[in-house]
């Protein structure tokens, strides 16, 4: 089980958990926090979140990396960008502090 602390769209904070092993799209989605519009296909862009420790954030999948491209003309890409459907929950993400990114 990890804990993440979540800064929503609108500047709260929120702690969230998700077990190991999950998407972590789906424990965000469940707390309303992202829209994941295409069911965790990489092809929308609605479950990017940024990682305050991009060391935590892992590698991004060649098409999230394309996604994260296609984004770029509409908000900003840092290294701790990730799109959470594309994401395993392990139990080092305990703790760690995302912020939902703004819509594209
Ligand atoms: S849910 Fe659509 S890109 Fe992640």
């Amino acid at each position: 089980m990890a804990t993440f602390k979540v800064t929503t769209q609108g500047g709260e904070t929120k702690d969230v958990e998700a077990p190991d092993g999950t998407i972590l799209m789906q424990a965000l989605n469940n707390a309303l926090l992202v829209e994941a519009t295409c069911g965790g296909a990489a092809s929308c862009g609605t479950c990017h979140v940024y990682f305050e420790d991009a060391s935590l954030a892992g590698e991004r999948t060649e098409d999230e990396g394309y996604m994260l491209e296609s984004l770029e003309d509409f908000v900003e890409i840092k290294d701790g960008s990730r799109l959470c459907c594309q994401m395993t929950v392990e139990a080092r993400h305990d703790g760690c502090a995302i912020e939902i990114a703004p819509e594209a």
